[in-house]
Protein backbone atom coordinates (compact mmCIF):
# COMPACT_ATOMS: atom_id res chain seq x y z
CA UNK A 1 0.00 0.00 0.00
CA UNK A 2 1.36 3.44 -0.86
CA UNK A 3 1.92 5.77 2.34
CA UNK A 4 2.75 8.73 1.03
CA UNK A 5 0.85 11.47 2.54
CA UNK A 6 0.47 14.08 -0.33
CA UNK A 7 0.28 17.49 0.25
CA UNK A 8 0.85 17.52 3.89
CA UNK A 9 3.64 20.93 3.03
CA UNK A 10 0.66 22.49 2.28
CA UNK A 11 -1.11 21.74 5.85
CA UNK A 12 -0.42 25.50 7.58
CA UNK A 13 0.42 24.10 11.26
CA UNK A 14 1.03 26.11 14.01
CA UNK A 15 4.56 26.16 16.14
CA UNK A 16 6.08 28.49 18.81
CA UNK A 17 9.11 30.38 17.90
CA UNK A 18 12.44 30.01 19.61
CA UNK A 19 12.04 32.58 22.45
CA UNK A 20 8.47 31.11 23.31
CA UNK A 21 9.73 28.11 23.36
CA UNK A 22 12.43 28.55 25.66
CA UNK A 23 10.12 30.89 28.04
CA UNK A 24 8.04 27.77 28.05
CA UNK A 25 10.39 25.46 29.14
CA UNK A 26 11.95 27.42 31.36
CA UNK A 27 9.02 29.80 33.08
CA UNK A 28 5.69 28.79 31.66
CA UNK A 29 5.64 25.12 32.61
CA UNK A 30 7.20 25.20 36.15
CA UNK A 31 4.94 28.03 36.80
CA UNK A 32 1.78 25.98 35.45
CA UNK A 33 3.10 22.67 36.77
CA UNK A 34 4.04 23.50 40.58
CA UNK A 35 2.84 26.23 41.73
CA UNK A 36 -0.20 25.56 44.55
CA UNK A 37 -3.03 24.26 42.41
CA UNK A 38 -6.01 26.41 44.51
CA UNK A 39 -4.31 29.55 43.44
CA UNK A 40 -4.08 28.22 39.69
CA UNK A 41 -7.47 27.41 39.91
CA UNK A 42 -8.21 30.93 41.82
CA UNK A 43 -6.70 32.92 39.13
CA UNK A 44 -8.28 30.95 36.27
CA UNK A 45 -12.56 31.52 37.98
CA UNK A 46 -11.41 35.26 38.98
CA UNK A 47 -10.21 35.43 34.81
CA UNK A 48 -13.66 34.02 34.15
CA UNK A 49 -12.06 31.38 31.64
CA UNK A 50 -14.56 28.98 29.90
CA UNK A 51 -11.54 26.41 28.81
CA UNK A 52 -11.16 26.00 32.37
CA UNK A 53 -14.79 26.16 33.40
CA UNK A 54 -15.53 23.93 30.15
CA UNK A 55 -12.80 21.06 31.93
CA UNK A 56 -14.13 21.36 35.42
CA UNK A 57 -17.33 20.47 34.16
CA UNK A 58 -16.52 17.75 32.00
CA UNK A 59 -12.51 16.90 31.79
CA UNK A 60 -11.51 16.49 28.25
CA UNK A 61 -15.33 16.83 27.06
CA UNK A 62 -16.20 18.09 23.34
CA UNK A 63 -16.54 21.84 24.41
CA UNK A 64 -12.89 22.39 25.73
CA UNK A 65 -11.97 20.38 21.87
CA UNK A 66 -13.94 23.39 20.43
CA UNK A 67 -12.38 26.26 22.54
CA UNK A 68 -8.76 25.26 21.69
CA UNK A 69 -9.49 24.37 17.87
CA UNK A 70 -11.35 27.77 17.36
CA UNK A 71 -8.54 29.68 18.73
CA UNK A 72 -10.42 32.82 19.49
CA UNK A 73 -11.39 33.08 22.82
CA UNK A 74 -12.85 36.12 24.30
CA UNK A 75 -11.52 36.04 27.56
CA UNK A 76 -8.22 37.35 28.28
CA UNK A 77 -7.32 34.08 30.06
CA UNK A 78 -8.23 32.04 27.84
CA UNK A 79 -6.52 33.73 25.18
CA UNK A 80 -3.28 32.94 27.11
CA UNK A 81 -4.20 29.24 27.65
CA UNK A 82 -5.77 29.24 23.98
CA UNK A 83 -2.85 30.74 22.48
CA UNK A 84 -0.06 30.21 24.59
CA UNK A 85 -0.61 26.52 25.44
CA UNK A 86 0.92 23.80 23.87
CA UNK A 87 -1.42 21.28 24.01
CA UNK A 88 -4.48 23.69 22.87
CA UNK A 89 -1.69 24.19 19.76
CA UNK A 90 -0.94 20.94 19.13
CA UNK A 91 -5.13 20.57 19.08
CA UNK A 92 -5.01 23.00 16.36
CA UNK A 93 -2.16 20.99 14.33
CA UNK A 94 -4.29 17.69 15.32
CA UNK A 95 -7.46 19.05 13.53
CA UNK A 96 -5.52 20.05 10.62
CA UNK A 97 -3.44 17.10 10.19
CA UNK A 98 -6.84 14.96 10.91
CA UNK A 99 -8.89 16.36 8.31
CA UNK A 100 -6.25 16.35 5.39
CA UNK A 101 -5.75 12.67 6.00
CA UNK A 102 -9.61 12.35 6.31
CA UNK A 103 -10.16 13.76 3.18
CA UNK A 104 -7.30 12.42 1.18
CA UNK A 105 -9.07 8.72 2.72
CA UNK A 106 -12.34 10.13 1.27
CA UNK A 107 -10.96 10.76 -1.90
CA UNK A 108 -9.05 7.59 -2.73
CA UNK A 109 -12.21 5.32 -1.68
CA UNK A 110 -13.99 3.37 -4.05
CA UNK A 111 -17.25 4.43 -2.72
CA UNK A 112 -19.79 6.85 -4.05
CA UNK A 113 -21.13 7.77 -1.42
CA UNK A 114 -18.02 7.50 0.83
CA UNK A 115 -19.49 6.02 4.77
CA UNK A 116 -17.60 8.30 7.59
CA UNK A 117 -18.04 6.53 11.18
CA UNK A 118 -16.77 9.11 13.67
CA UNK A 119 -16.54 7.67 17.05
CA UNK A 120 -17.01 9.69 20.50
CA UNK A 121 -17.75 12.18 17.65
CA UNK A 122 -18.42 15.57 19.93
CA UNK A 123 -19.70 18.01 17.02
CA UNK A 124 -17.80 16.75 14.36
CA UNK A 125 -15.43 19.53 13.73
CA UNK A 126 -12.68 17.43 11.98
CA UNK A 127 -14.84 15.07 9.72
CA UNK A 128 -16.39 18.59 9.06
CA UNK A 129 -13.82 19.54 7.79
CA UNK A 130 -12.65 17.11 6.13
CA UNK A 131 -16.12 16.30 3.89
CA UNK A 132 -15.43 20.46 2.98
CA UNK A 133 -12.18 19.53 1.95
CA UNK A 134 -12.55 16.61 -0.19
CA UNK A 135 -14.22 16.04 -3.58
CA UNK A 136 -15.77 13.31 -3.52
CA UNK A 137 -19.07 13.07 -2.02
CA UNK A 138 -19.89 11.64 1.22
CA UNK A 139 -21.66 11.35 4.43
CA UNK A 140 -20.87 11.02 8.13
CA UNK A 141 -22.88 9.16 11.14
CA UNK A 142 -21.56 10.68 14.74
CA UNK A 143 -22.07 8.57 17.24
CA UNK A 144 -21.14 10.41 21.15
CA UNK A 145 -23.09 9.72 24.17
CA UNK A 146 -23.42 12.87 25.31
CA UNK A 147 -26.05 14.70 22.89
CA UNK A 148 -25.20 18.39 24.36
CA UNK A 149 -22.71 18.52 21.23
CA UNK A 150 -25.37 17.76 18.72
CA UNK A 151 -26.89 20.95 18.12
CA UNK A 152 -23.52 22.90 17.54
CA UNK A 153 -22.69 20.00 15.39
CA UNK A 154 -25.43 20.64 13.31
CA UNK A 155 -24.65 24.24 13.27
CA UNK A 156 -21.47 24.13 11.94
CA UNK A 157 -22.61 21.49 9.48
CA UNK A 158 -24.73 23.87 8.12
CA UNK A 159 -22.29 26.58 7.95
CA UNK A 160 -20.53 24.17 5.64
CA UNK A 161 -23.60 23.34 3.59
CA UNK A 162 -23.28 19.81 4.45
CA UNK A 163 -26.68 20.13 6.94
CA UNK A 164 -28.00 16.91 4.88
CA UNK A 165 -24.49 15.28 4.90
CA UNK A 166 -24.61 14.52 8.83
CA UNK A 167 -26.51 11.79 10.79
CA UNK A 168 -25.93 12.41 14.93
CA UNK A 169 -26.81 9.80 17.54
CA UNK A 170 -26.65 9.59 20.90
CA UNK A 171 -25.39 6.26 21.91
CA UNK A 172 -22.82 3.91 23.26
CA UNK A 173 -19.99 3.28 20.16
CA UNK A 174 -19.76 -0.07 21.71
CA UNK A 175 -23.30 -0.59 20.40
CA UNK A 176 -22.00 0.33 16.82
CA UNK A 177 -23.56 -3.35 15.16
CA UNK A 178 -26.86 -2.08 15.66
CA UNK A 179 -26.94 1.82 14.81
CA UNK A 180 -25.54 1.43 11.30
CA UNK A 181 -27.40 1.42 8.00
CA UNK A 182 -24.19 1.10 5.85
CA UNK A 183 -20.58 -0.26 6.25
CA UNK A 184 -18.36 2.78 7.03
CA UNK A 185 -15.67 2.87 4.49
CA UNK A 186 -13.78 4.86 6.75
CA UNK A 187 -13.79 5.19 10.69
CA UNK A 188 -12.61 7.74 12.63
CA UNK A 189 -12.05 7.58 16.18
CA UNK A 190 -9.65 11.13 16.76
CA UNK A 191 -9.92 13.02 20.51
CA UNK A 192 -10.90 9.75 21.90
CA UNK A 193 -8.67 7.32 23.04
CA UNK A 194 -6.47 9.27 25.89
CA UNK A 195 -9.34 9.20 27.52
CA UNK A 196 -9.71 5.40 27.49
CA UNK A 197 -8.08 2.61 29.34
CA UNK A 198 -6.64 -0.26 27.50
CA UNK A 199 -9.47 -2.37 27.73
CA UNK A 200 -11.96 0.09 27.01
CA UNK A 201 -10.07 0.77 23.58
CA UNK A 202 -10.31 -2.72 22.29
CA UNK A 203 -13.12 -2.64 23.06
CA UNK A 204 -14.40 -0.54 21.29
CA UNK A 205 -13.08 -1.48 17.79
CA UNK A 206 -13.76 -4.85 18.54
CA UNK A 207 -17.10 -3.92 17.97
CA UNK A 208 -16.30 -1.07 15.32
CA UNK A 209 -14.40 -3.83 13.40
CA UNK A 210 -17.44 -6.21 13.54
CA UNK A 211 -19.13 -3.49 10.82
CA UNK A 212 -15.70 -2.87 9.05
CA UNK A 213 -15.45 -4.00 5.25
CA UNK A 214 -11.79 -5.76 5.19
CA UNK A 215 -9.78 -2.72 3.90
CA UNK A 216 -12.17 0.10 5.17
CA UNK A 217 -9.86 2.64 7.15
CA UNK A 218 -9.58 3.44 10.82
CA UNK A 219 -7.78 7.41 11.51
CA UNK A 220 -7.12 7.64 15.24
CA UNK A 221 -4.51 9.64 17.49
CA UNK A 222 -1.81 9.13 20.09
CA UNK A 223 -0.63 11.49 22.72
CA UNK A 224 2.99 11.85 23.95
CA UNK A 225 4.47 13.78 27.23
CA UNK A 226 6.35 16.34 24.61
CA UNK A 227 3.27 18.94 25.79
CA UNK A 228 5.66 19.04 29.53
CA UNK A 229 2.14 20.13 31.14
CA UNK A 230 0.98 17.11 32.52
CA UNK A 231 1.15 18.01 36.02
CA UNK A 232 -0.62 21.07 35.61
CA UNK A 233 -3.85 18.94 33.64
CA UNK A 234 -4.36 16.69 36.22
CA UNK A 235 -3.57 18.85 38.86
CA UNK A 236 -5.93 22.00 37.60
CA UNK A 237 -8.16 20.72 34.94
CA UNK A 238 -8.81 17.56 36.47
CA UNK A 239 -7.49 16.22 33.24
CA UNK A 240 -6.21 12.07 33.33
CA UNK A 241 -5.07 11.86 30.14
CA UNK A 242 -3.85 8.13 29.09
CA UNK A 243 -0.20 8.98 26.87
CA UNK A 244 0.66 6.47 24.78
CA UNK A 245 3.33 6.12 21.63
CA UNK A 246 1.56 5.18 18.24
CA UNK A 247 3.33 1.86 18.54
CA UNK A 248 0.86 0.91 21.94
CA UNK A 249 -1.56 2.38 20.30
CA UNK A 250 -1.42 0.57 16.92
CA UNK A 251 -0.75 -3.05 19.10
CA UNK A 252 -4.29 -2.23 21.26
CA UNK A 253 -6.10 -1.53 17.92
CA UNK A 254 -4.27 -4.48 16.12
CA UNK A 255 -5.71 -6.94 18.71
CA UNK A 256 -9.23 -6.13 16.61
CA UNK A 257 -7.71 -7.02 13.58
CA UNK A 258 -6.33 -3.76 12.18
CA UNK A 259 -2.82 -3.42 10.57
CA UNK A 260 -1.00 -1.63 7.61
CA UNK A 261 -0.56 1.27 10.54
CA UNK A 262 1.08 4.70 9.17
CA UNK A 263 1.46 7.36 11.81
CA UNK A 264 2.50 10.83 11.21
CA UNK A 265 3.52 13.58 14.13
CA UNK A 266 2.05 17.00 14.20
CA UNK A 267 4.93 19.49 14.40
CA UNK A 268 4.72 20.22 18.14
CA UNK A 269 5.41 15.85 18.50
CA UNK A 270 2.41 16.09 21.02
CA UNK A 271 -0.22 14.21 18.69
CA UNK A 272 0.42 11.27 16.05
CA UNK A 273 -2.52 10.83 13.70
CA UNK A 274 -2.43 7.48 12.64
CA UNK A 275 -4.18 5.35 9.73
CA UNK A 276 -4.58 1.47 9.50
CA UNK A 277 -6.95 -0.94 7.16
CA UNK A 278 -9.16 -3.60 8.49
CA UNK A 279 -6.97 -6.58 7.18
CA UNK A 280 -8.83 -9.29 5.59
CA UNK A 281 -9.03 -11.60 8.64
C1 LIG B 1 -12.62 14.79 24.00
S1 LIG B 1 -14.15 14.59 23.25
C2 LIG B 1 -13.62 14.62 21.57
C3 LIG B 1 -14.68 15.02 20.61
C4 LIG B 1 -14.21 15.00 19.14
N1 LIG B 1 -13.83 13.67 18.72
C5 LIG B 1 -13.09 16.00 18.90
O1 LIG B 1 -11.96 15.59 18.62
O2 LIG B 1 -13.35 17.19 19.01
C6 LIG B 1 -14.42 12.83 23.53
C7 LIG B 1 -15.85 12.42 23.25
O3 LIG B 1 -15.94 10.99 23.30
C8 LIG B 1 -17.22 10.65 23.81
N2 LIG B 1 -17.20 9.24 24.25
C9 LIG B 1 -16.38 8.67 25.16
N3 LIG B 1 -16.66 7.35 25.29
C10 LIG B 1 -17.67 7.08 24.42
C11 LIG B 1 -18.42 5.90 24.11
N4 LIG B 1 -18.18 4.72 24.70
N5 LIG B 1 -19.40 6.00 23.18
C12 LIG B 1 -19.69 7.18 22.58
N6 LIG B 1 -19.01 8.34 22.85
C13 LIG B 1 -18.02 8.29 23.77
C14 LIG B 1 -17.45 11.69 24.91
O4 LIG B 1 -18.82 11.84 25.22
C15 LIG B 1 -16.84 12.95 24.27
O5 LIG B 1 -17.81 13.75 23.61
Amino acid sequence: MDHAIKDIEKIEFEQPGLLKRVLKTAVINPFANYMPSGMLKALLRHGNSELAAANWKDPGGWRSMVISYEGNPEKFADRLLVNGGTVPMALRNRRRLGAHLLAELIDSSKSNPVHALCLGAGPGRIIIDAMSKAKSDCHATLVDLNSDAFEYGKKIASEANLADKVRFIQADVRDIDSLLEDPPDVVKMIGICEYLTDDQIVEIVTATAKVMPAGAAIVFNSISKAHGTDRFFRRVFGLNMNHRSPAQLQALIGQAGFGDFNATAEPLGVYHVVVGRKTDA
